[in-house]
């Protein structure tokens, strides 16, 4: 027997991975929820004449939202700083200016943070507290090679997110999305330190969203439902000797397809109605549990291949994340991915409304695209693809298919089916036009 055979079949020792976990905030949801703020923030160890900051934006405050969550909080029994300078979809620089406001305001740092908004002023907030509680600036711990890639090991002290839009799921996930403006390019900061200690989701704070705002973050949070649907199971990757090492997106499970099943029901039950009036409560409750659910799903399991391809054209264009993901879910998502698992691509037509009796495996696959292409197309307010979304053109697919392999092997580790610098061209050059 030679040494190099016995060595070669066996490479790594590792078995296959048994054992998953869900690690998630304390979540609040309902009409009104927000009125109890006070009470949660005391549950999570806030004690009377602590001193925090809420992380908004100057339009929330406009809308009286801002005041909404600083009266709650004051009731409470707590002091309240306000910094409403958030930035759509925030770079380094964004959250170097809230922490340098923290530096300044608070005394090195606040004894609790609450982020009030979209995923921008939430990742600033979750972005913000970690970079406080463990020193340094933002690029630490961005991970390489964009940033240094370092460990955060302190969480600070607690933190709650109040999302204002159905979609990101930034309330619940383990990661502050930041644009790297010097490299063009967007980047997390992935840790289960960064996550909210709580999650207040309220559908009146929802209610004030203009019907293209509603539609994209809802198309967002499809893509999170979808991507975790049918991303890879848990046990195709490898246990780690040290249970710490599993990765933060660690495939799909049981526990996750539950809430992957339920989000795609709930948001594509709910969005044309939400959008048609935003004034249905029913509608945006559903939206927001739909969004939550589909957080829970997608960002435990895993987004794959559209959220990395997003990422280099939000970076490039400046575009909305979620119009981002609606233009390229159809081709990446539910095209380039179905073939990983036509039977899984066939139940998600089903979930998805699509009417697919008597229809075999693959053709029934191919309707879970065309009923996402309907619901767009319904919408009537999202690009009817890239081109139409910021004018991109064939000439522009190589550098983003590049930027994609060299930026998001994060993401694309995670993808069900496997992917060359090529097939991501080919999926954005089938991403150009969608219809129309
Ligand atoms: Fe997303």
């Amino acid at each position: 027997m030679s040494d190099g055979r016995s060595v070669s079949a066996e490479p790594h020792g590792l078995e296959p991975e048994t054992v998953w976990n869900v690690q998630l905030p304390e979540i609040r949801v309902g009409a009104r929820a927000v009125e109890e703020l006070g009470r949660q923030l005391r549950s999570l160890g806030v004690v009377e004449g602590d001193r925090g900051l809420v992380v908004t934006d100057r339009t929330l405050v406009g809308l009286g939202h801002a005041d909404r969550v600083t009266d709650a909080i004051e009731d409470g029994g707590f002091d309240v700083d306000i910094y409403d300078d958030c930035a759509r979809e925030p770079s380094v620089a964004d959250v170097t200016a809230c922490l340098s406001f923290v530096r300044e305001e608070g005394d090195g740092g606040y004894d609790f943070y609450v982020g009030l908004g979209g995923g921008s002023c939430m990742d600033t907030a979750k972005a913000t507290r970690a970079v406080v509680a463990n020193g340094g600036s933002p690029l630490d711990y961005v991970a390489e090679p964009t940033g240094a890639g370092e460990d955060l090991t302190e969480s600070g002290p607690p933190l709650v997110l109040l999302p204002t839009t159905a979609g990101t799921g930034s309330e619940i996930s383990p990661v502050a999305i930041l644009s790297v403006e010097e490299k063009e390019i967007k980047e997390g900061i992935s840790s289960n330190s960064v996550r909210a200690d709580a999650a207040v989701l309220d559908p009146t704070l929802t209610t004030s969203l203009p019907p293209d705002v509603t539609a994209r973050t809802a198309m967002d949070a499809l893509g999170h439902a979808m991507e975790g649907y049918t991303t890879h199971a848990f046990d195709d990757l490898l246990r780690p000797t040290d249970p710490a090492d599993r990765p933060v997106y660690a495939g799909r499970t049981g526990f996750t397809e539950l809430f992957s099943e339920r989000a795609i029901e709930l948001l594509s039950g709910n969005v044309r109605a939400a959008v048609n009036n935003g004034d249905d409560l029913s509608a945006r409750t559903g939206l927001l549990k739909g969004a939550l659910y589909g957080a829970i799903a997608g960002l435990t399991a895993g987004a794959s291949l559209c959220h990395a391809m997003a990422y280099p054209v939000g970076n490039r264009y400046h575009t909305y994340h979620g119009e981002t993901i609606a233009v390229l879910t159809p081709a990446s998502t539910l095209g380039y991915n179905a073939a990983s698992d036509p039977e899984r691509f066939a139940a998600l037509a089903d979930l998805l409304g699509a009417n697919t009796d008597g229809l075999g495996t693959r053709a029934a696959a191919d309707r879970a695209r065309e009923a996402f292409l309907q619901l767009q197309q319904d919408l009537g307010v999202l690009p009817s693809g890239l081109h139409d979304l910021a004018g991109v053109t064939e000439d522009d697919i190589g550098w983003l298919a590049e930027q994609t392999v060299d930026t998001q092997q994060r993401l694309l580790r995670c993808n069900p089916r496997p992917v060359t610098a090529a097939d991501v061209a080919s999926v954005f050059r089938d991403a150009l036009h969608n219809w129309g």
